[in-house]
């Protein structure tokens, strides 16, 4: 039987470019965003199997496509091979391209589970989870890893070959460890010695906020593709940046992005004040690199309605024509190590804007209750 290459099997171009998973983040406004600037496909953020299995309605709505996706992936993690199992064979029947294990997330509270990284250590199971989605699904089946439990205990070749044995389509590497913050600088040698050491495809993961970080990292590493994360907020531009090499961002283009994602949340959230505080941090991560900001992110961060943010950013723009500001040029200045480091968790709303693996924790306590 000939097996077809995963890429054209998901009418994917050579060397894709994938929007990550992002928990509190990645939902239908944003991820249209990302696509309509180019990411050739987008994921639902981090979903729990126990809490999938335990029919948390949460969950359920976190997995909302919208129909004018064309593509779309989905990424579960789990404390067992057969609670990931039960939970690809849900996920099948329902709309999705692609399903991927997470098998990086440091959150302790998801950890502490087996779920997310805390799986790394124990490259068996690794075997088995892969094994027993593949087994679930006809979806390509991937699985995103980090290079080990922290420096002293890296096995990021062994895991690699383990999800590469269970039958997955490709693999994507963040090159740090469990214990390494974002200080930390990737380690673009252990994604390519990863590469090396399997035949399927390989996504490099890690501190792309530019053109040159994302042609070092493909030179260094040979990888097959690239998933964006943090450069990705506030910044959809990134991908088209990543193909094209311009950085520039024209002013129209700009506020014509921003009014869109704001009439997408709005068809989605109504006009409900979570729909406003949930659009704060991206607003407040779109302003970025434009000049004389500071009242525009003081305001934004105070708006209660959608239709109050849609006032600020038309008010923002014409204060900027006004003044012969016609696009921004890079929002990354240089090659400072410095950008690297930045937390987006500290511009989110920890009551409304689900934190990473918050949806685990409710899985938690659904264990606790059995
Ligand atoms: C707010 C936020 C949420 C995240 N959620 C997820 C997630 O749901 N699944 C996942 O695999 N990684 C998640 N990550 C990790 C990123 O995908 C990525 O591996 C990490 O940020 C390193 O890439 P970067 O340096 O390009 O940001 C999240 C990161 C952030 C900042």
């Amino acid at each position: 039987m000939v097996k077809i290459h995963p890429f054209e099997r998901l009418g994917l171009p050579s060397s894709p470019l994938l929007l990550a998973p992002l928990a509190g983040v990645s939902d239908h406004p944003f991820r249209r965003s990302c696509t309509s600037k180019g990411a050739d496909l987008t994921y639902v953020e981090m979903i729990s199997a126990t809490a999938m299995l335990y029919e948390s309605k949460r969950t359920f709505d976190m997995l909302k496509r919208h129909e004018s996706e064309a593509i779309l992936g989905v990424q579960i993690t789990g404390p067992s091979a057969d609670q990931v199992g039960r939970a690809v064979a849900i996920l099948d029947k329902m709309n999705f391209d692609t399903v991927d294990i997470n098998m990086g997330c440091p959150v302790k509270k998801v950890v502490k589970t087996g779920c997310g990284s805390g799986i790394l250590r124990d490259p068996e199971r690794v075997f088995q989870t892969v094994k027993a989605a593949v087994e679930a699904t006809d979806m390509p089946v991937t699985a995103k890893f980090r290079l080990g439990w922290d420096k002293t205990t890296r096995n990021e070749i062994e895991v690699a070959q383990a999800i590469e044995a269970g039958g997955a389509a490709w693999m994507t590497i963040h090159g740090r460890t469990r214990a390494d913050d974002y200080g930390i600088p990737v380690d673009l040698e252990g994604i390519r010695r990863v590469k090396a050491a399997v035949t399927i495809p390989v996504f490099g993961n890690g501190n792309i906020f530019q053109k040159s970080d994302a042609d070092r990292m493909i030179a260094v590493t040979g990888v097959d593709g690239l998933m964006v994360s943090r450069g990705a907020l506030g910044n959809p531009w990134l991908f088209s940046e990543l193909r094209d090499g311009d950085a520039s961002v024209e002013l129209d283009d700009w506020e014509e992005t921003l009014l869109q994602h704001l009439e997408w949340q709005q068809s989605e959230y109504g006009e409900a004040i979570g729909a406003a505080v949930c659009m704060r941090k991206h607003l407040l991560w779109y302003a970025k690199g434009w000049n004389g900001v500071k009242p525009f992110r003081e305001a934004v961060n105070a708006a209660g309605s959608l239709a109050g943010a849609r006032d600020l950013v038309r008010e923002f723009t014409r204060g900027l024509r006004e003044r012969g500001v016609t696009h921004r040029s890079s929002i990354v200045q240089g090659e400072s190590e410095t950008r690297f480091a930045w937390d987006p968790k500290y511009d989110m709303d920890r009551s409304l804007d689900r934190g990473v693996g918050d949806d685990a924790m409710e899985t938690l306590q659904v264990s606790e209750m059995v």
